[in-house]
């Protein structure tokens, strides 16, 4: 029998599965509405609902804010029952809330689970990152290149002209340099308006979507989730800490960390096997978003594990309440 304080990722898979899909359960009925607030609180809530009732000892590392900020899923909160392996969770209860209340494509339930003290406490700061894919040698992009460099150099890797690689980038005033550079390039440019680490994991995904890599500055926590993905799916990402004051830097010595200007591949922020699990909320390129039909509502989620980088797509049709 296998040992109740090990980390069993195959067991507890299908349990992290119910809890995303709780999440965009819940939040269904608020999109569209315009409340971000309210679609976001009704995620939290299912999903600390169902993850409390997992055989788990786990702390949220990445949640919705320091104690003071958020009630619930805070940074430091413990769930599950407590009987069980000790695990860290990184989640984001609905990734793209304006998404959400707007009903544009892409609103995800992210939630990673791995072994206590594996996943990288990351601050509520930006952070720069740069992904692609899986099949490329290490080190093929990395940060210290410029933006332009990276297109020529992912270019050269994939044996294409710069005109044949997509670049996602969130659509915000602080990327209009790296928007221009990437363009110079002659390179296409995939924006979002929000929801990042589905921008990173549509390149692990390039044949289907189109996207080649991504770049830009985003939130930390979403970083780490992403690297989750990636851990899971293959790619390469890398993550740098941005700091704009003081308050922010002391966030960083909360967490822990010392070395400011650290860059991060994705295997110092997941630092062991990691299980991943989204759920659509919105339609998007990597999952269709919750279906409404009269009396039922289904959804789609996408389930991995890094172990043995299985990836499973469930559709979930439940009795709408
Ligand atoms: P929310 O789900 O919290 O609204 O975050 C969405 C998001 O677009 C993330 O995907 C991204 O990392 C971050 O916001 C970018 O932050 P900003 O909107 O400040 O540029």
């Amino acid at each position: 029998m296998a040992d109740a304080k090990e980390f069993q990722d195959r067991l507890l898979s299908l349990g992290l599965a119910r809890v995303s899909e709780a999440a965009a359960l819940a939040s269904a009925k608020l999109i569209g509405r315009g409340d971000e607030k309210a679609a976001d609180q009704a995620a939290v809530n299912a999903m600390r609902d169902q993850l409390n009732l997992l055989d788990i000892a786990g702390v949220v590392v990445i949640g919705e804010g320091e104690r003071d900020e958020a009630p619930m899923l805070f940074i430091g909160e413990e769930v599950g029952t407590g009987n069980g392996p000790a695990v860290d969770i990184a989640l984001d209860p609905l990734e793209g809330t304006t998404l959400t209340a707007k009903d544009m494509p892409n609103a995800l339930t992210v939630i990673a689970m791995a072994p206590r003290g594996t996943l990288l406490h990351a601050p509520d700061v930006y952070m720069e990152k740069l992904a692609i894919g899986p099949g490329y040698a290490p080190d093929t992009v990395t940060l210290s290149m410029s933006p332009s460099e990276r297109v020529h150099a992912l270019a050269k890797a994939k044996g294409c002209g710069p005109e044949n690689i997509t670049v996602c980038i969130l659509e915000r005033p602080r990327h209009e340099t790296l928007i221009e550079e990437v363009r110079g390039t002659g390179a296409a440019i995939r924006l979002i308006t929000d929801g990042d680490v589905a921008g990173v994991i549509h390149c692990a995904e390039a044949e289907i979507t189109g996207i080649d890599m991504y770049m830009g500055s985003g939130g930390a926590p979403e970083g780490v989730l992403a690297a989750s993905a990636l851990k899971c799916m293959g790619g390469q990402i890398y993550g740098q800490l941005l700091f704009r004051n003081e308050d922010e830097r002391a966030r960083a010595a909360k967490a822990g960390i010392t070395d400011l200007d650290r860059i991060y591949t994705r295997d110092d922020m997941v630092t062991a096997d990691v299980i991943f699990a989204a759920t659509g909320v919105t339609s998007g390129s990597i999952l269709a978003g919750i279906k409404r039909e009269p009396g039922w509502v289904t959804t789609e989620t996408l389930l991995m594990r890094s172990k043995t980088g299985s990836v499973r797509r469930m559709s979930y049709r439940s009795p709408a309440r």
